[in-house]
Order: structure tokens, then sequence, then C-alpha cells
């Protein structure tokens, strides 16, 4: 009995040491565990990071875990749920940036390596946790794309920027959705819209519903206006923009409005039978931010490789006649 516990045991470390040997990275792989928490799982954008993130599980061999968490209350548990369960690290598009700090302490606490992705933690004073790695879109330039976009059909339909008003669908809590809308913005004022036309319509979520709300009290009261552009932090807040202006009966031809994100809800908006006021949409890259976030984090947790502190990504402008080559470049089909 004693022999052949002996045996069993030489013979297990015999096994660890061949697996050692053999295949550090197999054995490994299949014991990392590393959280994928985001704040809006329902957004097709956060369903793509989440489906390159497994893409990345699949290729490397570790356990993705996904949660999705809409409240600073869900991020706490999100965080004590990925430790008990033996998680090394979690990449986060936190649901509010001020969490920042908590996230932090709460990640450290629990042994969580820690990365962010879309959205970047800011410290209580502010500005952004530079010591937390993260990829996000590079705003500014993105939204000067959009701001382009616009300014060139309104150019090319003849409108008179003096009677163009402008929807500013806003979440100015959070920085990267600021400086996307001002992006667009500040190259719109450019090329000739004057500040007084700019409507600013506050959403209280980053979702279609929320914009469509704030976006109809912005139309309701500058009824006068006969020509709208619409720019906001994503494609479902431009989208609420758009919606708003067909029910209070607005013609699609006199809406313009582009979004940011390119996935499945700007995909189905383009492929209704008739143009609408969605004209078209930056696309960025679900891949990068899923694929990429988790590659980084598994490098970091297996060998030792520390991330990029800062990683800003790019976008491309598509129409509804284009979309579908401009996804396929961007290998995100
Ligand atoms: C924010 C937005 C998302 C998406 C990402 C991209 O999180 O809420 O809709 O645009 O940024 O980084």
């Amino acid at each position: 009995m004693r022999f052949l516990k002996t045996a069993a045991l030489a013979g297990m470390m015999a096994g660890v040491v061949f697996t050692a040997v053999a295949g550090v990275s197999a054995a490994y792989a299949a014991d990392v565990k590393i959280g994928f928490v985001v704040k809006q799982p329902e957004e097709p954008w956060f369903q793509d990071e989440w489906k390159f993130a497994d893409v990345a599980a699949k290729e490397k061999g570790f356990t993705l875990v996904k949660i999705g968490a809409e409240d600073g209350e869900k991020v706490q548990s999100a965080l004590d749920n990925l430790a008990a369960q033996g998680a090394a690290g979690v990449i986060i598009c936190t649901p509010d940036v001020k969490l920042g700090p908590g996230i932090v302490a709460k990640a450290e606490a629990n042994g969580l390596k820690l990365m962010t992705v879309d959205d970047r933690l800011v410290g209580a004073d502010g500005k952004p946790l530079e010591d937390v790695a993260h990829m996000g879109i590079s705003a500014t330039k993105i939204g000067e794309e959009v701001g382009r976009a616009i300014s060139e059909e309104v150019k090319k339909r003849g409108w008179d920027w003096k009677n163009v008003g402008a929807i500013r669908v806003s979440y100015d809590q959070l920085p990267t959705a600021v400086d996307r809308v001002e992006g667009a913005l500040s190259v719109m004022k450019e090329n000739g819209l004057p500040e007084a036309n700019i409507f600013a319509a506050p959403q209280a979520k980053t979702d279609t519903e929320a914009a469509l709300n704030a976006s109809t009290v912005v139309l309701n009261k500058n009824a006068d206006i006969k020509y709208w552009v619409a720019v906001g932090l994503n494609d479902e807040s431009v989208l609420g923009a758009v919606r708003a202006t067909e029910s209070v009966g607005i013609p699609s031809e006199n809406v313009v409005a582009v979004g940011i994100g390119g996935a499945e809800s700007a995909i189905n908006e383009f492929k209704k039978p008739s143009p609408t006021g969605f004209y078209g949409t930056v696309i960025i890259s679900p891949k990068r931010h899923g694929y990429e976030t988790a590659m980084n984090m598994y490098a970091w947790l297996a060998d030792g490789k520390e991330p990029e502190k800062l990683i800003l990504t790019s976008g491309q402008l598509a129409l509804r006649d284009n979309y579908a080559e401009v996804r396929k470049e961007l290998g995100i089909e």
C-alpha cells in the first residue's frame, strides 16, 4: 500500500515534470482564468468584444469568464466572484469611470491583475489612472472623422448651416464620450455650424432609448428647424436621435447622423430597404478590443509580459453601401 502510494506519487511527479518540460503553456493555460467584465452586455459592441476575447481563449486554451456589470455593486461582486473562482486577471469596461480607485483596490485585494477597455478609469481628481493598462479608441480623431463625414454630406446636399440643428447626444460623465462628440462638433463648427445651433441631449444611459428620449425634447423645443445632424458616443446614441427625428415627422432626407461602432445596431440600420437618417458610422474594432486585450492579459499572466499602459485604436468611416467591405478589411465580419 505504502509502496503503491509512493509509486503513484512518483508517477504524478514525473507527470508534472514531463508536462513542465514538454508542454508548459498547454498545462498552464488550462488553469488560467481571465474575467471580462462589461457595463452593457446587451449592446452588440460588447457582445462582439466578448466574441473576439473567446477566440483568444480558445487559441491559448485559457478560460474566459464573461460577466455583465451594469452598476458599481455588480462590479464589486463580479471582482469577488472572479477571485473566488480562482481567476488571475480581469479586463473591465466599467459602468462608471469614477469607480476607478475602488476597482483598483478591489482587484488588488483579490489578487487580480487589472486591465481596462473602452472606458478609462479616473481618480478622485477626474484624471485618468495612468498606471492601469488601458485600450480605448482614439476618441477625438474618430469624432473628427464623424464631423468630416457629416460636413461633406451637408455640403453635398446644399444645406445652409444656418438652417441646420445639431443634436449633441451627450453623456458627459464619460471622458471618451466628451472627446468623441467634441471632436465631431469642432469639425462641423469649422465648416460653418453656428454654436447656437448645437443642442445638448443628455442621455441617462448610453443606449438608444435614453438617446431617443433626450433627442425628442430637443426636437420638440426647436420645431422650426428644417435640417438636422446628430452625433453621439456610439451608434446606439445616434440611432436614438434618428428615431426621434422620425417620431416627430422629419423626413429622413433632412437628417444626417453618423455613429461610432459599426456592430449589429448599425448593420441592421443599413440593411433597411430605404436609407434612414443614419447616414454612416465610424467602424471601430471589437477584435482589437476583445482579442488583443485578452491576449495581452494572458501574456501578462503566463509570461510576465506587462501590457502597454495605453493603446488607442483607430476607426474607419463606413456608409450604407460599403460597410460590409470595411468590416471585411478590418477582419471583423
Ligand atoms: C464606450 C461606449 C461603447 C463603445 C466603446 C468603444 O464604452 O459606451 O458603446 O463605443 O466605448 O470603446
